[in-house]
């Protein structure tokens, strides 16, 4: 049986799910991944037409025509109107997927204060403010949420301080919600991936020739000898909420091609 037939078999379809970053990358492939499992989404990002690109594509798996919730989620407003309107659309919350998030360069010397807040608002406070509007849905379904973290949460690399600081917040934030919740039947999990194939590095600041020598780079620093794709991320993903993974909560799962467990040699 393919993994895909498992986990529909098990329990997506027609799950309601809010997936934020849902325009671009992980977000994006997440989306389209639960579609095809038969879920019924939620989807927010900032750039419409990407949203929107996104949501074609979801419909060309046949899936229920997405509900769009464009918007900054480091907006209070914003992120309250995303559960009104899918509570007010689907009536029911089923799963969480924690995905927007932005990477900043920069170390203790060299960044200011102004772009550790701008990291911790969104990859942070939004996920806390979000997540804690969604509980109580969440606890009436006896759903799950997955957080989109990062092996820097994990180990440590000089040069992405906020960013580092920002998803080791997440690992935590993610072991503490799930030990929280757990008597309510509602999972919390992480997913870390290593270096995907997205535009974060690039909106980061990574030009094209960067970019490039930083993906070569990755047959040396993921075991497995290459950067990840996002459907390889998106299918942990699928697999940590649905009930395929009923009896695992409150891990922070590497997708990394083993680059957690490396060591300089
Ligand atoms: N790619 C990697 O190598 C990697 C590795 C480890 C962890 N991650 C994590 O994976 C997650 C997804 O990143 P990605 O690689 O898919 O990057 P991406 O392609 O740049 O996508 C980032 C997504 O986050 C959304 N976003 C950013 N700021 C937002 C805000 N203020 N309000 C609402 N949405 C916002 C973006 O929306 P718009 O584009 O519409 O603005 C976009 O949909 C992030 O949490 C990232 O830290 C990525």
């Amino acid at each position: 049986m393919a993994a895909e037939d498992a986990l529909r078999i098990s329990s997506l379809r027609d799950k309601v799910a809010i997936v934020t970053g849902a325009s671009s990358g992980i977000g994006a492939a997440t989306s389209v991944l639960f579609a095809k499992l038969g879920a019924r989404l939620v989807l927010n990002g900032r750039d419409l037409g990407s949203l929107t690109n996104t949501a074609q594509q979801c419909g060309e798996c046949g899936a229920v025509e997405p509900l769009l919730v464009p918007g900054d989620l480091t907006d209070e407003e914003m992120v309250k109107m995303l559960v009104e309107q899918t509570i007010s659309r689907y009536g029911r919350l089923d799963v969480l997927v924690n995905s927007a998030g932005i990477l900043t360069m920069g170390s203790i010397e060299t960044t200011d204060l102004a772009q550790y807040d701008k990291v911790m608002n969104i990859n942070v406070r939004s996920v806390y403010h979000l997540t804690q509007l969604c509980v109580p849905h969440l606890i009436q379904t006896k759903g799950s949420i997955v957080n989109v973290s990062s092996v820097n949460g994990q180990r440590s690399f000089p040069g992405v301080l906020a960013y580092c600081m920002s998803k080791s917040a997440i690992d935590q934030f993610t072991r503490c919600t799930a030990l929280e919740l757990a008597s309510k039947q509602v999972r919390v999990n992480s997913v870390c991936p290593g270096v995907i194939i997205t535009e974060v590095h690039r909106r980061a600041g990574l030009d094209e020739e960067q970019y490039a020598k930083f993906l070569e780079r990755c047959k040396e620093t993921h075991a497995l000898g290459r950067p990840g794709k996002v459907e390889e991320v998106a299918s942990a993903i699928a697999f940590l909420a649905s009930d395929a993974a009923s009896f695992i909560t409150g891990i922070n799962m590497p997708i990394d091609g083993g680059r957690h467990a490396m060591c300089p040699r």
